[in-house]
Parts: C-alpha cells; sequence; structure tokens
C-alpha cells in the first residue's frame, strides 16, 4: 500500500479517476479513498492546505493504512530566481520556514522533538522521482530544499528571506508537516511540487492561471513513477 497526499483536490483529481475498487472511509474530517491505482495498491486523501491540516492527515493514513511510503504532491510557488512557473521541484527535504523559537537560542525552523531543521526526504524515493520527471520531455526539473509554511508566500522579500535562509527551491503550505509526521513513524516520504507561481507580488494571479495545470503536471510524474516507466 502506498499513500499520496494533496491539499487540494484538484492536486490528486486524475488519479480519483484512476482509482479502481474504491473504498472510502472517514477518520475525523479527513476522507481516505482506497483503492489500485495503475496496478498498485493506493490510499489518497485531500488534507486541506496548512501544516496542522497536512500533519492530521498524515498521521491517520499512517496508522490506518501502514502504506509503505506516503507523497505529498501539488503545487508550489518558486522559491528562488531561476526556478519558474512550469518547472517541477523534487524535494531531498524539507523545512517548516515560520517555526521560530530563535528567542530561546534555537536556530529558525528547529523542530524541536525530532531535533531538526531539515527534515529528509526518503532517498530511494527522491531518486525514483528525479528519474520519473527528468523522462518527461521538456520538463525543467530541480532538486533541494522545500519550504513550508501557514502562509500564502505572495512577496518576494519574503521569498528571498526564505531563500536566503534555507536554500527553498520552492515554498508551499504543507510538505514539510507530511516529511515530519512521516519522520516520526519511520514511513518514507518524498515531495513533488510543480510551481504554479513565483510567490512574489504577482502570485495571485499566476497561481489561478497555473495551478490546474502545474497539479497535473505533478501527477503525471508520480504516474510515471506508479507504472514503473522511471
Ligand atoms: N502554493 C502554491 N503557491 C504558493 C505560494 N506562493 N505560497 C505558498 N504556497 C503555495
Amino acid at each position: 500500500m502506498i499513500g499520496l497526499i494533496g491539499a487540494m483536490s484538484v492536486e490528486l483529481e486524475m488519479f480519483m479517476h484512476e482509482l479502481q475498487d474504491r473504498k472510502e472511509e472517514e477518520i475525523g474530517m479527513d476522507r481516505f479513498v482506497s483503492g489500485k491505482l495503475y496496478g498498485v495498491d493506493a490510499v489518497l486523501s485531500v488534507c486541506g492546505p496548512g501544516k496542522v491540516n497536512a500533519a492530521l492527515c498524515t498521521q491517520s493514513m499512517i496508522l490506518r493504512y501502514h502504506p509503505d511510503w506516503i507523497l505529498n504532491l501539488g503545487v508550489a510557488g518558486s522559491g528562488e530566481i531561476g526556478v519558474n512557473i512550469g518547472d517541477m521541484v523534487i524535494a531531498s527535504a524539507a523545512v517548516q520556514h515560520d517555526m521560530d523559537t530563535s528567542p530561546i537560542g534555537d536556530p529558525i525552523g528547529y523542530v524541536s522533538k525530532i531535533g531538526l531543521v531539515e527534515i529528509p526526504c526518503d532517498e530511494t524515493l527522491h531518486e525514483r522521482l528525479v528519474k520519473a520527471a527528468e523522462s518527461i520531455e521538456g520538463l525543467h526539473v530541480v532538486e533541494g530544499t522545500v519550504a513550508t509554511g501557514d502562509q500564502f508566500i505572495n512577496d518576494g522579500e519574503r521569498r528571498e528571506q526564505i531563500r536566503d535562509r534555507f536554500h527553498a527551491k520552492a515554498v508551499e503550505m504543507e510538505g514539510a508537516a507530511v516529511a515530519h509526521a512521516c519522520y516520526m513513524h519511520h514511513v518514507p516520504c518524498g515531495i513533488v511540487r510543480s510551481i504554479s507561481d513565483g510567490a512574489n507580488g504577482q502570485s495571485e494571479m499566476d497561481y489561478a492561471t497555473f495551478s490546474t495545470l502545474a497539479a497535473i503536471h505533478a501527477q503525471q510524474v508520480v504516474e510515471k513513477l506508479l507504472r514503473g516507466e522511471a
């Protein structure tokens, strides 16, 4: 069994249509849809935006379905100049850019209990996702850190601050929370994010224009991986 988590329904829509022998179950306010996806046992859930929604959904998925691994997929804002709308970011690690206990001596982003700033993604999954993305002609694939926070970033200065602090290639709102929950339960995790906007002053407009297409592209990468084509 593998797990797929997206924040919005558009980020899993293609897979929801492809899923066979589907069963549905609710845990709290999270809905889990399981079945066969390209012949693979899978469970899917739309977690809703933000870190708490993502962490709760991930933990429920782990405890109920015991997935071998979990992917968080969807769209993101660009983390730096040179990462453009339409590019695909495959995370090697994720950080919580808005986690800040620096007044008591910790580095910004430090997550107590797990004792990390950078929460690692599974190396094998990362490599397979890179291969899958690179097999799509014309797709620019970027590897690196994804920065997660409970903020839609639409300000170039804030984006630069996050990039300077964490070398982030993409900014989004769930990846590090999924990775955090997976880390706590020793479940391998991968993050695939397609860039929908520049996370700058134009980001609401770009997001409205490009997020659906970007969400489809991220699903195409994951489809390649599930079909064993990469
Ligand atoms: N997801 C897509 N674009 C984003 C942005 N600019 N900030 C946070 N999450 C996003």
